[in-house]
């Protein structure tokens, strides 16, 4: 069966190389893929949001399944084209993507399924906003822990955590009044500010059966130590320390099911993956947000430990009988994946420089470059196309010797301006310590 990926990141790299070891498949391609896309699958120079023009090629070239990676094509309805055009789909329709698409429909499932998720209020003015916010908090403005979330996508940058007034003021201006992310601040939600550990649960569901993968890490913040701006992700490990087995199961049960369900309920069912973005609070895990698809990058080390047939999952999750197949089995080693960025990321950045050391790096054992940012130059060399460029995943015996593996493989990779975080998975490392924070 020849499959098709949409998506050019690290995500759609480490699905295009799982998806070409099944005995199933025959061509994989990628549109528009990268530089790794190019050497492990078969490239195609067509645009995401190109809806006809990807399923004319999918029609052509006998695709069996087409497997979409990010969310802003599924919101647009990509799976519903597809679908329509009778081909077979992996990924959530444009209705079911507005589980991450908007944050009103979100909580409205939320609520619905009696999940438990921070307290909320939603706001079409920014400045009755203020004005409400001015007079609440007037006795006490530098503490006001609140956090302003765009209503609409907004590629990671619609979600502001406050601590004062004037912190949340800004914010409001900035996506209700200036509008700087565009249509996304419409509208927008004033959010409770959660406190405690974050961790992200990722399952794969078909509408009526639910396969939670292992729990991963991401590491969102730019620098080490959680330090500085926000970012795509930086790096993740596999299994994260913070989801035991008997916490996976109560997520299970008391979000993924009723999200699930509730979807179904309410004539939206939902198929594809369902990634919970959580806070691990006192009380219990919270739902912070959802997302429609696989992390990235979250997704390298994950299908790092992944044994079974990834195509057999999908396809089968695709046809609605997941139920039906053999659980899939897991590698025991633990995974890391260190993301390579360019130098200026999450800002502004270079692009066009030549990445030397790619091949050594691929002769080291259990090691996978999964590219992200990159493309071929007329002569067939990697060059940089984008901020986060790799991300340079291994597997080990232990996180430490994962860890170790990785950054090996990152010291042999250059280019001018890569840098990366030096601590990826050092809280897993480090597990007594964490234990008493
Ligand atoms: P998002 O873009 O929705 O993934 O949110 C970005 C980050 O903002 C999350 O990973 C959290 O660290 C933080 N965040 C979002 N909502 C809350 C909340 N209610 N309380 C605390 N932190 C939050
Ligand atoms: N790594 C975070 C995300 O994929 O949303």
């Amino acid at each position: 069966m020849n499959v098709l990926v949409i998506g050019n990141g690290g995500r759609e790299h480490a699905l295009a190389w799982k998806l070409k070891q099944s005995p199933l498949a025959d061509r994989v391609f990628v549109a528009p893929g990268n530089a790794g896309t190019a050497r492990d699958a078969e490239n195609v120079p067509i645009a995401m949001l190109d809806f006809p023009a990807l399923i004319k090629f999918a029609k052509d070239n006998e695709v069996g399944l087409t497997v979409v990676g990010p969310e802003v094509p599924l919101c647009q309805g990509l799976s519903d084209a597809f679908r329509k055009a009778g081909l077979l789909v992996f990924g959530p329709s444009g209705d079911a993507a507005q589980l991450e698409g908007s944050k009103t429909y979100c909580k409205k499932i939320l609520r619905a399924g009696n999940i438990d998720t921070a307290r909320h209020w939603r706001f079409t003015s920014g400045e009755q906003a203020i004005e409400e916010l001015r007079l609440l908090h007037a006795d006490k403005p530098e503490d006001v822990p609140l956090v302003v979330k765009a209503d609409g996508l907004a590629a990671g940058k619609g979600v502001v955590v406050c601590r004062d007034l004037a912190e949340v003021e800004a914010a409001i201006e900035s996506i209700a009044i200036r509008r700087d992310l565009g249509d996304a601040g419409d509208s927008f939600l004033l959010e409770e500010k959660l406190v405690g550990i974050e961790a992200s649960v990722l399952a794969i569901t078909d509408g009526k059966a639910i396969l939670p993968l292992p729990p991963a890490q991401d590491h969102k913040a730019a620098y080490d130590n959680d330090q500085g701006p926000n970012t795509g992700g930086m790096g993740a490990y596999c299994p994260s320390i913070d989801v035991e087995p008997a916490l996976l199961d109560r997520i299970t049960e008391e979000i993924l099911v009723p999200t699930v369900h509730t979807m179904k309920r309410q004539n939206n069912p939902f198929s594809g993956v369902l990634y919970a973005g959580l806070m691990l609070c006192t009380k219990g895990p919270k739902v912070i947000e959802f997302n429609v698809r696989f992390g990235d990058p979250e997704c390298q080390p994950v299908l790092m430990r992944l044994k079974s047939d990834l195509l057999e999952i999908l396809l089968a999750t695709a046809e609605g009988r997941l139920g039906q197949i053999e659980p899939p089995v897991w590698d025991p080693r633990p995974a890391v994946c260190v993301v390579i960025a360019s130098d200026g990321y999450p800002g502004n950045y270079q692009t066009g420089h030549v990445i030397s050391g790619l091949e050594a790096a691929a002769k080291l054992p259990d090691v996978k470059v999964f590219h992200a940012g990159t493309q071929l130059n007329a002569q067939g060399e990697a060059i940089t196309a984008g901020g986060r460029v790799l991300g340079v995943t291994a597997l080990g015996d232990n996180i430490a010797q994962a860890k170790q593996r990785a950054y090996e493989a990152v010291k042999l990779i250059r280019w001018k301006g890569a840098w990366c975080r030096k601590d990826i998975a050092d809280k897993a490392i480090h597990l007594p310590q964490w234990n008493e924070a």
